[in-house]
Parts: C-alpha cells; structure tokens; sequence
C-alpha cells in the first residue's frame, strides 16, 4: 500500500526526517510512536503530499506522490495536528465545503455528510456551529471531514491528543470500524500504550529515524532481553518456586502472595518445555502468562529522551 525509501526533510539546519524507510500494508493500523519533534508530522505531511521532500520517495500502490500528486489527492485522508478556526460556520455547511473541494455532486452531498456524520457520532450536531463544538467533536469533526471522498488510506496525525479517556475508546472503536472498512489507518501519537490496543503494527520514531518497528510484542521481545513470565499456581507455591529454580533459562524469581513472577530469555518452545516440566511435577497451575510490559519504560529506553 505504502512505501517510503530513503526519505529525507532538511528545514534549513534542521534535519527532520534523516533517512526514513517504511512499508505499510494494506489493511492494517500502523501507528507512529515518537516524542516532540520526532519527525512525526513532517512525514505525515510528506505522505500527504502537502510538503515537499529534501530527497526520497514516497510510493502508495505504486503511484508516486509527488509525480501523481492529483491521483493520490483522491486516495488519502488527511487529518492534520490542528484544528482550524471556522467563524459563522456550520457542521453540515463545513461538511459541504469539504465535499465540494472533492467535486462530490451536490445531490449526493446530503445522504453521504448524514452517514459520515453517523460514523463519528456527530449527526445530532448536525446544526450546530462549529466554533461551539468540543475539542473532541471537533476532532471527530475533523476525522468525518478527511473522509468525504471515501479515501483508502487515512493519514491521522495524533487524532487522540488532547481527548478525554472516554473520548478516547470512542475514536479507537471509530478506527475500528475504518479498518473493518477496508481503510488503511497511519496514526500517530506519544503514548505508545494507547496505540498498542489497536494497531496491528507499530514504528517508534526518534530523531526522524525507525528505532524500532513489528508488532507490539515484537518490539518488546527484541528490546527486551529478558521477559517477564507470570504463573500463577491453585496450590503449593513453594514446590513451585522450589521447581522452577532447577529448571533453564530461568533469570530471576519473584515470588507473591498467590503468583511467581520471572525473568526468562528462553524462546517460545521453551517456554512451553518449561510449562510441561511444571505440570509433570503435579504442580496445579491456573494460569501462565507474559506480564503486560510496560510500554512507556520502553518507549522511554529507545527514544532515548532528549527533544530536537
Ligand atoms: N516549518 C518548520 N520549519 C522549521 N523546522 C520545522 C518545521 N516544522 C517542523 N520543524 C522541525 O522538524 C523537527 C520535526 O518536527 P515534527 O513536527 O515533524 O515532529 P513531531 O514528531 O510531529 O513532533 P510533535 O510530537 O511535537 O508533534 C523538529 O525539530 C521541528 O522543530
Ligand atoms: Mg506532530
């Protein structure tokens, strides 16, 4: 669906994008990970084809973005960082204008503002001026409005920023629905844990570069060498801790009152090994499980703090 190749944005000194490859595939939530001034924005809007690039190339199904910049126009919903001022307008009539600019008929308008509208949850606000909206409907506002055109990609700059938690699961059922959709979502944010729950695949951005990219569980099994396995036993918690010592791979044991939790660098099949070995033991066990990893302490690890 997208790929970037040796993507660079010089701003004068500043290098914003230094050497950026991507492949995103179609139909997945692919989420950009990064702190302020990461670079993030930048390549949205390269993406987008609303800023020139300092050299590299950026393909979606294979058309160039800035040779077929018209062609593209049509394929892609942006939605940027900042939401505008709109004096004297009203949702329908800054639907409608955002229609227009993609040349929908004006007898289709309606029908197709009401469905957007439903999707974002906005239609009972249908009559209201924009400028009175929440900051969250505006965002949802701002969301609907990148799709009049039916786009197949979705280029969502920190589209959960600023929102409250409620508002939050909202616009993550929202992506949802578009993937289900058959849209292919890029959305960024700071917080690495609330893109977790949705994205299929996740790239954390520093310094205009890829630190790191894969699933959430792959990124955490690479920057960890050690995972924390948790076993939580119906009975004889001290066999179990007396069992597990003797067996590999095994770094350290943490014992609680009704778990063990421990560090383990042994692979997958190992890790079932281990299970059997605890079973054959007679040792009852409820349950067996990698601990939620804290997200943020990795993020924190590979972006390495510093702002640009
Ligand atoms: N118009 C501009 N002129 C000069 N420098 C810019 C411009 N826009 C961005 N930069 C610089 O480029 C770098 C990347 O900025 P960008 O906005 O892409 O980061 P970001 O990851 O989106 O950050 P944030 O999380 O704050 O939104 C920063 O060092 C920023 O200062
Ligand atoms: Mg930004």
């Amino acid at each position: 669906m997208l790929e970037i190749k040796n993507l660079v944005k010089k701003y004068g000194m500043v290098t914003a994008v230094n050497n950026f490859n991507l492949v995103v595939k179609k139909g997945s939530i692919y989420g950009f990970v990064g702190p302020n001034g990461a670079g993030k924005t930048t390549t949205m809007k390269i993406m987008a084809g609303l800023l020139p690039a300092t050299s590299g190339t950026i393909r979606i199904d294979g058309f160039d973005v800035t040779e077929q910049s018209k062609l593209l126009k049509q394929k892609i919903g942006y939605m940027p960082d900042f939401f505008g001022v709109y004096d004297d307008l009203k949702v329908m009539e800054y639907m409608d204008f955002y229609a227009g600019t993609y040349y929908i008929p004006y007898k289709e308008r309606p029908a197709l503002i009401n469905s957007l509208l439903e999707i974002v949850d906005l239609a009972h606000k249908k009559d209201a001026y924009v400028d009175s909206l929440s900051r969250g409907m505006k965002q949802r506002l701002c969301l609907s409005r990148s799709l009049v055109h039916d786009p197949d990609l979705l280029i969502l700059d920190e589209p959960a920023s600023g929102l409250d938690p409620r508002a939050r699961v909202e616009m993550k059922e929202i992506l949802k629905q578009l993937q289900t959709m058959g849209k292919t979502i890029i959305i960024s944010s700071h917080i690495l844990p609330e893109l977790a729950e949705i994205c299929t695949e996740i790239g954390i951005i520093d310094h205009g570069k890829l630190a790191a990219e894969g699933t959430v569980q792959e990124i955490m099994r690479r920057l960890e060498k050690n995972r924390i396995l948790q076993m939580k036993p119906l009975k004889h918690m001290d066999k179990l801790c007396q069992v597990l010592q003797e067996q590999p791979n095994i770094v350290d044991i943490m014992e609680s009152t009704d778990y063990v939790e421990f560090a383990f660098n042994g692979t997958d099949e190992e890790a079932s090994r281990l299970l059997a070995n605890i079973i054959s033991a007679e040792i009852p066990i409820l349950s067996f499980k990698e601990k939620e990893g804290n997200l943020e302490e990795i993020f924190m690890r590979v972006t390495g703090g510093d702002e640009k």
